[in-house]
């Protein structure tokens, strides 16, 4: 992942939290997907008063690229914070991590989490979802 690739992404993701619909918890969460014809699909949380129809940032940034007919991605950038307020680092949810899995190669995927432009740290999916179930148990 090139820094200005990176950069651009945390940008995206970061104006992606205004648009977070958080009544409830107020923690805003932010992502940008990144695909591999090199568009950015970008996603926010959107909470909601039956509390386990939540849908997390980044599922929001994948079924929009999915339901463009977009499949194949590279990258994904998560920003979070409470009122916005990037105090640490946002790690996906067990859910959003099994549904990079469908999606990405785990050996490959980058997941940026970001504080800032400059403060950022990149994992694989395989690091933060350690033997994953995937199509390929299924094929
Ligand atoms: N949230 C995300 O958007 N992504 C995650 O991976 C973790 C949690 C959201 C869901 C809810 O709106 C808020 O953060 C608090 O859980």
């Amino acid at each position: 992942m090139e820094k200005r690739q990176a950069e651009e992404m945390i940008e995206l993701a970061i104006r992606q939290m205004d648009f977070s619909y958080v009544p409830y918890s107020h923690f805003r969460v932010g992502a940008a997907l990144l695909s591999k014809n090199g568009k950015i699909y970008t996603g926010c949380n959107i909470e909601n008063a039956g509390f386990s129809s939540t849908n997390c940032a980044e599922r929001t940034a994948f079924f929009k690229a999915v339901s463009e007919g977009t499949t194949e991605f590279t990258a994904i950038c998560i920003v979070g914070g409470k009122n916005g307020v990037l105090t640490g680092y946002a790690a996906p949810c067990g859910v959003c991590r099994q549904v990079m899995m469908e999606f990405c190669d785990p050996d490959t995927f980058e997941i940026i989490l970001a504080k800032s432009k400059d403060e950022y740290k990149i994992y694989t999916l395989s690091e933060l979802l350690p033997l994953g179930f995937g199509p390929a148990d299924l094929a």
